[in-house]
C-alpha cells in the first residue's frame, strides 16, 4: 500500500480515529454492572462520562462533573431521572439541563448545562452516541432473533482497540498463537487456512477453509464483528463483540454471545459460564499472566491448557508483543496477511475521506447477516 496510514490508535476527542468512532452507536457498559441508583464514572474514547440508570430503568449518559465546584458526578445521587450532585445539590436532567439549586437564586438554574447523549440498550449492553448532530439509526442484527440466549461479557485489556480488530480478522493466527485450545479439539489447528476476504455493505466478509471446512466472519465497520466461537463442550455460538477503545493504548471488548441453546441445555450452559466466572476470580488476573510472559518470566506454553482464560492470554501476547507504539508502515506485510490489510485498507480510506471533508462510505448491515453456526462442511 503507498498511501501512507492515518493514525488509527489516537481516539481522543479531535482525533481522527475517535471522532470516526463517535460517528456510530457504541456499547459503554454492561446493562448487568448498571445497577439502579449507582452511577458509574465511565471512560471512553480518552474522554469521561457520567452513566447512570434512572428510576423508569432507563440508562441516561451525561458529563463527567459538576459545573459548579468540579465534583465528578458519579458520585451523586439519582433522583427520579434526574442527577443530583454529592456536593451542594445541583441537579441535572437526562437532558444535561440543570433543574435545581438549592442554595441558589431562582433563575439560575436554567442557565446551567452539562453534556448529555443518547443512549440506548440492546441485548444487555448500554449503548452510547457520543458524536455531533443527531444519532444515526441503530444497528441491530437478524441472528438474535434465533432460538437461544445471550450471554455477555466485558474484557479491559491493556493495548490499542486497532491491535484487537486486526487480530480478530486474522485467520491465520489461530494456528500458531491458539495452539492448546478449543480451537485444537475441532481440528481448527491441523492445518493453515486458505484465507479469503471482501468489501461487503457492512465491511468485511472474511472466511478461512481448512479442508472441506469453511469458517465465516464478519467485519462490522468501523470496530465489531461477528463470528462463530467454539466452546468446548458446549458447543457454537455467535461472537458478537465490539472493541471500544478506553483511551490510545487500552480497550474494552464487549461481548454479546448468541448462544443456540433453550431449555436444560441453556440452563446447563449457564451453569458453565457461571464456574469459569468463579475460576476465574482465584487466578491470577489474564493481563498480569500476559505480562509475565512477555517479560520473559514465564512462557505462553506454561499457562495450563484449561485456563478459563488461555485464549485471550494468547491473544494479548500476540497483541502487546507487537509493542504498542508500532507503526503499521514497518510491518513487513505478506499474503496470509490479507484480511488484516483490507481492515486498514478501510480504515484508512474512511479516515482519509474524514479528514479532507469527502463522503464516507454509509456501512449497511442486511436483515440476514449470519454466520455458520461453527465449521460448516461443503
Ligand atoms: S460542586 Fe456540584 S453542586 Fe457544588
Ligand atoms: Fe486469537
Amino acid at each position: 500500500m503507498d498511501e501512507r496510514y492515518e493514525d488509527f490508535m489516537s481516539v481522543g476527542p479531535g482525533s481522527l480515529a475517535g471522532r470516526y468512532l463517535r460517528m456510530f452507536w457504541q456499547p459503554v457498559c454492561l446493562s448487568e454492572n448498571l445497577r439502579p441508583g449507582r452511577p458509574m464514572p465511565i471512560r471512553v474514547f480518552a474522554d469521561d462520562f457520567t452513566l447512570y440508570r434512572g428510576a423508569s430503568g432507563a440508562p441516561h449518559l451525561v458529563g463527567p462533573r459538576c459545573p459548579h465546584r468540579g465534583v465528578v458526578l458519579s458520585a451523586g445521587r439519582v433522583v427520579g431521572e434526574d442527577i443530583e450532585c454529592f456536593y451542594h445539590g445541583w441537579t441535572f436532567d437526562s437532558c444535561g439541563q440543570c433543574v435545581r439549586q438549592p442554595a441558589e437564586n431562582p433563575g439560575f438554574a436554567e442557565k446551567v448545562t452539562i453534556p448529555a447523549y443518547p443512549t440506548r440498550e440492546y441485548q444487555g449492553l448500554v449503548f452510547a452516541y457520543l458524536g455531533e448532530g443527531e444519532a444515526p439509526q441503530f444497528p441491530t442484527l437478524s441472528v438474535f432473533e434465533d432460538e437461544g440466549f445471550v450471554e455477555n461479557r466485558e474484557s479491559y485489556r491493556p493495548w490499542p482497540f486497532f491491535t484487537q480488530l486486526e487480530n480478530s480478522v486474522d485467520e491465520t493466527h489461530f494456528n500458531f498463537t491458539h495452539r492448546r485450545t478449543k480451537f485444537d479439539d475441532i481440528g481448527m489447528n491441523d492445518e493453515v487456512p486458505e484465507i479469503h476476504c471482501e468489501e461487503m455493505p457492512y465491511g468485511m466478509l472474511r472466511m478461512a477453509r481448512r479442508g472441506n471446512a469453511v469458517r465465516k466472519g464478519h467485519l462490522l465497520m468501523p470496530n465489531w464483528s461477528l463470528s462463530s466461537n467454539y466452546e468446548h463442550d458446549k458447543g457454537w455460538a455467535n461472537h458478537v463483540v465490539w472493541r471500544v477503545p478506553v483511551d490510545d493504548a487500552t480497550h474494552t471488548s464487549f461481548m454479546a454471545d448468541f448462544v443456540y441453546k433453550t431449555g436444560a441445555e441453556a440452563e446447563a450452559y449457564k451453569r458453565a459460564i457461571a464456574a469459569k466466572r468463579e475460576r476465574r476470580k482465584s487466578l491470577e488476573p489474564a493481563v498480569e499472566t500476559i505480562r509475565r510472559i512477555l517479560s520473559g518470566e514465564i512462557h505462553a506454553d506454561d499457562v495450563p491448557a484449561d485456563h478459563p482464560d488461555i485464549v485471550t492470554i494468547q491473544d494479548g501476547v500476540s497483541c502487546m508483543g507487537q509493542g504498542l507504539q508500532r507503526a503499521r508502515g514497518e510491518d513487513l506485510m505478506a499474503a496470509s496477511d490479507r484480511q488484516v490489510a483490507m481492515l486498514r485498507r478501510l480504515w484508512n480510506r474512511e479516515l482519509g475521506a474524514l479528514r479532507e471533508g469527502r463522503p464516507l462510505t454509509q456501512w449497511r448491515i442486511p436483515d440476514d447477516l449470519a454466520t455458520t453456526k461453527g465449521v460448516e462442511g461443503e
